[in-house]
């Protein structure tokens, strides 16, 4: 099954309206590429980012959304209200999201629906962390948060999954490629005992600590589809440079 690779950033919380000029780099840099090229903004710079990205390869997405659709949730966006702003993904259940905000499998699940019956593209991310990797528990801590994150009845166009070890994010560490392909492995398998034939049009990106450096020998990887960028994600001509091994890949 040929799946497109995907090679979305993470800005987390960074970026002001200064930093669309590095959007405008990225799109000359980038103007016919063979990956899908994502990049998700702080929600504050979303609707700025979509309008300047109109007409180029680069789609853009949310970093998180609520269940619901509207109401009293003070502070909140809804995953309508993403799509209203122009985009068309959204991170989902990213392990800063569940460590600062106590988000569970269940809420994740919650959001994942929302998004997806709002027209999103829902990217959830699993992963263990240290002490889990450690205690030779990764397996078991993945198979548990795919199966309590992903809604029932989602499909290739519907979701992305993201394996980020919590100890590889910002922290220039990576697992080897073995450990990688292990999981990616895992969780293909994990997928099409669930979804069938589906379960292997469904992209899994690899996330923690990619950079230019890495990023071919990682997308060479067993079942890797593409990455979740954080910090590399950031410069213009450092997410060009993975998008360029994503493309040859
Ligand atoms: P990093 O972050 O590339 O800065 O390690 C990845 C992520 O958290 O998505």
């Amino acid at each position: 099954m040929t799946r497109r690779k995907l090679a979305a950033g993470n800005w987390k919380m960074n970026g002001t309206t200064a930093d669309l000029s590095e959007i405008d780099a990225l799109a000359s840099a980038q103007p016919d590429p063979t990956a899908e090229v994502l990049i998700c903004p702080p929600a504050t710079l979303l609707a700025a980012m979509s309008a300047a990205t109109q007409g180029t390869a680069i789609a853009t997405g949310g970093q998180d959304c609520h269940a619901q659709g509207s109401g009293a949730h003070t502070g909140d966006i809804s995953a309508a209200m993403l799509k209203d702003a122009g985009a068309s993904y959204v991170i989902l259940g990213h392990s800063e999201r569940r460590a600062d905000h106590g988000e569970t499998d269940a809420d994740v699940r919650a959001k994942a629906t929302a998004a997806i019956g709002a027209g999103l593209g829902a990217i959830v991310c699993v992963g263990e962390t240290l002490a889990q990797r450690e205690a030779e528990t990764t397996l078991d801590v993945i198979g548990t948060q795919l199966a309590g994150s992903i809604p029932d009845g989602v499909t290739g166009d519907t979701v992305v999954i993201a394996y980020e070890p919590v100890w590889a994010i910002g922290t220039g560490l990576t697992p080897t490629l073995a450990q990688i392909g292990e999981v990616h492995d895992f969780i293909r398998a994990e997928l099409t005992k669930r979804f069938g034939d589906t379960g292997g049009a469904i992209r899994l990106l690899y996330g923690g600590s990619v950079k230019p450096a890495n990023a071919a020998e990682i997308f060479a990887t067993s079942n890797v589809d593409g990455a979740l960028v954080g910090g590399a994600s950031l410069k213009a001509a450092e997410f060009s440079a993975i998008i360029d091994a994503a493309n040859a890949a």
